[in-house]
């Protein structure tokens, strides 16, 4: 496999777990935030996981300075220069991903893999502003990025089948499972989780049930790790909001609208767990 520089846009909530599972893995982080504030933030949350690795004793102080100096990080979006693959993490805005692809493509040589962490933004869309669309792939990772198992490799119609290729071997070295999906709205799992999450919340506005029971119910009724309301919460009220609207714009199906409950939360700052109050309060 050709990639052994990794660079990463974005040190939040999924780009720092990228980073700490790349540089794990053995691969050379680099990740760019936009200021110094949050990549010291981002790289501190990186640090307070894996020291937490090591008081379990799941991993050596040895081990856990090897990773750390494995990631460097940068404000400069100059520096990602020199990497064989960059993937982005940045905010779900067209226009932000856009700028940032046309920067990167005048930067890196052709032979850099672009991949984007999008959960809802066409891959085709972010491809075309590029000279490099063949060099193009969306590469999904899923919260909390160190434990969770799957890599949607999404391939837009000009993905080669070297890019494919090499995304897919990516993805194997991280430890994850990839699954194939074509360039769609939502791809495989957020078209099928929103629906549910949005159910969930549904059921909560008939008055059902409390928001703990329909929690319990799904949890220990069909295996779940967390209940629906509780995921709802930890992936942002807002984040489901908005791949919400895009899976309607795709699809207009019903059950893509947002609940009123949701869309009530969201405009009053309640975006779950990283606001303090969501359907739950923190
Ligand atoms: N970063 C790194 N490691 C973390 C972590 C984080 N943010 N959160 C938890 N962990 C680790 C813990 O350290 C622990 O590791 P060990 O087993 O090695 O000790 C392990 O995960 C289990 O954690 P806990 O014991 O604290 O808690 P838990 O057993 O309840 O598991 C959970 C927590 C993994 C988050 C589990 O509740 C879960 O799988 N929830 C569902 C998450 C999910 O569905 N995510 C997908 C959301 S959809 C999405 O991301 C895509 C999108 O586009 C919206």
């Amino acid at each position: 496999m050709g990639i052994r520089k990794v660079g990463v846009v974005g040190c939040g909530l999924m780009g720092s777990g990228i980073v700490q599972t790349a540089a794990q893995c053995g691969f050379e982080v680099k990740v760019r935030e936009v200021s110094q504030e949050l990549l010291a933030k981002g790289l501190s949350k990186i640090e307070g996981v894996l020291s937490g690795a090591v008081k379990k004793e799941k991993m050596t102080a040895q081990e856990k300075d090897a990773v750390m100096a494995r990631i460097s990080g940068t404000t400069r979006v100059e520096d990602l220069a020199d990497c064989d693959l960059v993937i982005e993490a940045v905010n779900e805005n067209v226009e932000l991903k856009q700028d940032l692809w046309r920067r990167l493509d005048g930067l890196c040589p052709p032979t850099t893999i672009f991949a984007s962490n999008t959960s809802s933004i066409p891959i085709r869309v972010q491809a075309e502003v590029t000279s490099r669309s063949d060099r193009f792939i969306g590469l999904h990772f899923f919260n909390p990025v160190p434990v969770m198992k799957l890599v949607e490799v999404i391939r837009a119609q000009t993905t080669s089948d070297a890019t494919y290729n090499e995304a897919m071997e990516f993805s194997k070295t991280l430890g994850k499972t990839p699954v194939t999906c074509i360039d769609t709205a939502g791809f495989i799992v957020n078209r099928l989780l929103v629906p549910y999450l949005f159910d969930a919340v549904r059921a909560l506005e008939a008055g059902i049930a409390t928001p703990e029971d329909i929690d319990t119910g799904m949890k220990l009724g069909c295996g779940h790790p967390m209940g629906p309301l509780t995921l709802l919460d930890f992936v942002g009220l807002d984040t489901a909001l908005a791949i919400s609207h895009i899976l309607y714009d795709a699809f207009g199906l019903p059950h893509y609208k947002a609940p009123k409950l949701l869309e009530k939360l969201v405009a009053e700052g309640k975006l779950g767990r990283k606001s303090g109050e969501g359907v739950y309060k923190y």
